[in-house]
């Protein structure tokens, strides 16, 4: 993945005018895109009460719309502070099955500092699918989706 052509198209539709949600919804399509090894893209939003809420996604349709922070790889990953590179969910004890299909996942977190936004989320059918280098170019992606939140919590103040 071009982790920085891609947040470049992504600053450039913000400066044309496009909005907080369809800017998120842009930004899982264009990393969905950006890899044939990617079957499942989305976006997990953590909510005041603790829970992780699914945005927009890419692929089949998952019954963890809701995830406490805690459960499963997503809501471990906000619990941790960390992301989850997990390149087999067949050994990860506590993984919350999307789909049979999925064999690796990977989790990055949308943070400001202490802050955690939410994560992007990605599924894959190859089994340790994410190497260091697509996981650079995803923080890339969500380190700028962290400065969308932080502009949005500001204007709300
Ligand atoms: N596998 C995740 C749940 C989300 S689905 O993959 C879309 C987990 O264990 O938290």
């Amino acid at each position: 993945m071009d982790a920085d052509r891609l947040v470049a198209e992504l600053e450039e539709e913000m400066e044309k005018g496009l909005d907080f949600a369809p800017a998120l919804e842009l930004a899982v399509r264009l990393v969905h895109e950006s890899e044939d090894c990617f079957h499942w893209t989305g976006i997990y939003e953590l909510f005041p009460d603790d829970i992780l809420r699914l945005g927009p996604f890419i692929g089949a349709p998952t019954d963890h719309v809701f995830i406490g922070v805690g459960q499963g790889v997503c809501g471990s990953a906000v619990a941790q502070g960390r992301n989850m590179n997990i390149p087999d969910v067949s050994k990860c004890d506590n993984y919350l099955a999307c789909s049979n299909e999925t064999k690796s996942e990977l989790v990055v977190l949308i943070r400001s500092g202490d802050r955690i936004h939410g994560q992007i989320d990605i599924d894959s059918h190859t089994v340790d699918a994410f190497s260091p280098e697509i996981e650079t170019g995803v923080q890339k992606v969500a380190d700028f989706l962290a400065t969308l939140y932080d502009g949005r919590l500001m204007s709300a103040a």
